[in-house]
């Protein structure tokens, strides 16, 4: 079933299937930072993010929102539909946290009231620009509907999740969203939601539960994410 591998990246290794429709994502041990200046390897975080991932995007389809994701493998694989990937990073913030708070000199924790969306060029070369909706049309061939349609399914995403994790004791900081098309022309969202890609802070203490917890130094990856799944998985089957 699992096929030659496709691409590695540096969370990810995509793998072709017998269904060229259909690729196999495996979920790496690896971590890393500031475009992969920090680098470490934690057993067990591929797991975690698999998981992880999978549990939300399960959520999402409750919400009737269009994913690659097909389901769960095994502990550190996952089945994808094929999508050509926009090489766009669209960041959705509800509260100041990371790049925002350097860039524009915004303190940690400012609230941001209609949530802030921003559009960085995934091209690690070039360490992944912000960007305004011209420099993507040009960038990446996208249409203006299309960005329109990302931009509006990137705010309800940030409703669901928000909520998702909120269930779970989790306040939504911010987070990064991927979409592709499908081979037939239709726009998802495609790659991970994970404490790798969102900021997580525990809804009544205000701890950092999420991928900081390494970029900063301050604590345990690995346990912090076994309690990301925890908390998800008790919250979800309390449902
Ligand atoms: P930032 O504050 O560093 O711009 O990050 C915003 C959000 O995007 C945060 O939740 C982490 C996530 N993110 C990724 O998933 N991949 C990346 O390469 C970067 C820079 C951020
Ligand atoms: N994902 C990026 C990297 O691997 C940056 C980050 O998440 O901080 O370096």
């Amino acid at each position: 079933m699992k096929g030659s591998l496709l691409y590695e990246g540096k969370a990810k290794r995509v793998y072709h299937t017998d269904d060229p429709e259909q690729l196999i994502l495996s979920y790496k041990d690896d971590a890393t930072a500031f475009n992969g200046k920090k680098k470490e390897s934690f057993p067990g975080k591929g797991r975690l993010n698999n998981l992880i991932t999978s549990k939300v995007f399960q959520s999402l389809h409750q919400q009737h929102i269009k994913t690659h994701f097909i389901q769960a493998l095994n502990e550190t694989e996952q089945l994808v539909y094929k999508t050509d990937i926009v090489p766009l990073e669209v960041v959705v913030r509800n509260k100041a946290a990371g790049s925002i708070t350097r860039r524009l000199g915004i303190s940690e924790q400012t609230l941001f009231q209609p949530p802030i969306l921003e559009l960085f060029y995934k091209n690690d070369e070039l360490n992944d620009p912000l960007i305004n909706d011209v420099h993507a049309y040009h960038l990446t061939g996208i249409r203006e509907q299309d960005l329109t349609l990302i931009k509006e399914q990137a705010l309800l995403i940030n409703e669901h999740l928000s909520s998702i994790f909120q269930k779970a004791g989790l306040e939504l900081i911010d987070f990064k969203l991927e979409f592709g098309f499908l081979s037939d022309g239709r726009l998802v969202l495609s790659d991970e939601i994970s404490p790798d890609t969102c900021r997580l802070w525990d809804l009544e203490t205000g701890t950092k539960m999420d991928k900081d917890v390494f970029r900063e130094g301050i604590g345990s990856l690995t346990d912090t994410y076994e309690r990301i799944l925890q908390r998800l998985e008790e919250s979800v089957c309390a449902k």
